[in-house]
């Protein structure tokens, strides 16, 4: 019997881009994406080191990498990046949104308005402003866009309105670019991370809001009674981003041991 013929994941022209490539999860999708042949256009927002260590390992991988300083809240430096991306590369085949501020884990009761407003700008705006600037992209490449949420917006998480918020209103942007845009051949879903041991944890651990008895109560409601890692969330986004998934759109994969069942 003749074999169906096989897609390749992703084209051999263009680039993806990465926001958050200089985080834990975002070097993780960065590397993968190389590895599976992509170009890769990653930002950094407080500090070139961290994206120039991804930038190392894309390289090691055998692809070309373009890196920039990116604040999402600011419109038309997003959109500045998306074009430089695209021109330098001839296209964005794939749009990955891995970026999000450091989240202070605190009760609502405890939480200023401002530090609402703060993380909104940073993630719920920066993510409109990431969605615009790609879209005219995406559609003449008929491209994906992916983005990281968190189980926190199925099943509710204490202490985590500043996370759950956004990304709540990530995951319906999601849906209506993947209803608007399906005409397009543009695809968009979310990947919702849980408690993992690489990227923010980091700082949540040495802050103090991420504590022993945090972590086991974390682990015991979890299906699989394990944190995960960047790379298992990785796998995940690159195989929605690619062409294995090309009918699947508007769709929220939970990544997350079983956490949000
Ligand atoms: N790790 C987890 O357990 C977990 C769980 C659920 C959801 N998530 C979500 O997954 C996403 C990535 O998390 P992570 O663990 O990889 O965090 P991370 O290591 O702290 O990385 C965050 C990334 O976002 C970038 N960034 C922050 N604010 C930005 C802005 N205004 N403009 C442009 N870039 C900005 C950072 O750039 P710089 O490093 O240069 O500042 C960094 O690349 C976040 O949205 C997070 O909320 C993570």
């Amino acid at each position: 019997m003749k074999q169906p013929e096989r897609l390749p994941d992703f084209p051999t022209g263009g680039c993806a881009v990465v926001i958050g490539g200089s985080g834990g999860i975002g070097r993780a999708i960065a590397v993968q994406l190389a590895e599976r042949g992509c170009d890769v256009a990653l930002n950094y927002f407080s500090g070139p080191g961290r994206a120039e260590e991804t930038a190392e390992l894309v390289r090691g991988a055998g692809r070309e990498v373009h890196v920039a300083k990116v604040d999402l809240r600011d419109e038309a430096v997003v959109k500045e990046f998306v074009d430089d991306a695209s021109d330098h590369f001839g296209g964005v085949h794939t749009v990955v949104y891995a970026a999000g501020p450091y989240i202070p884990m605190r009760f609502i009761s405890q939480q200023p308005a401002s530090a609402f407003r703060e993380v909104m700008e940073h993630d719920a705006f920066g993510c409109y402003h990431l969605i615009q600037a790609a879209l005219p992209r995406l559609r003449t490449s008929k491209g994906s866009f992916t983005a990281l949420v968190t189980p926190a917006i199925r099943r509710n998480a204490v202490r985590d309105i500043l996370s759950a918020a956004p990304k709540a209103a990530i995951e319906q942007l999601v849906k209506a670019v993947a209803a608007e845009e399906g005409r397009f051949g543009v695809r968009a879903n979310a990947v919702g991370v849980g408690v993992i041991t690489d990227g923010l944890y980091h700082a949540l651990v040495e802050s103090g809001d991420f504590d022993q008895r945090f972590l086991d109560a974390s682990r015991q409601v979890m299906a699989l009674k394990r944190l995960g890692t960047a790379d298992e969330v990785a796998e995940a986004v690159v195989f929605l981003a690619s062409a294995r998934a090309r009918w699947i759109t508007g769709q929220t994969l939970m990544v997350d041991g079983g956490y949000a069942i």
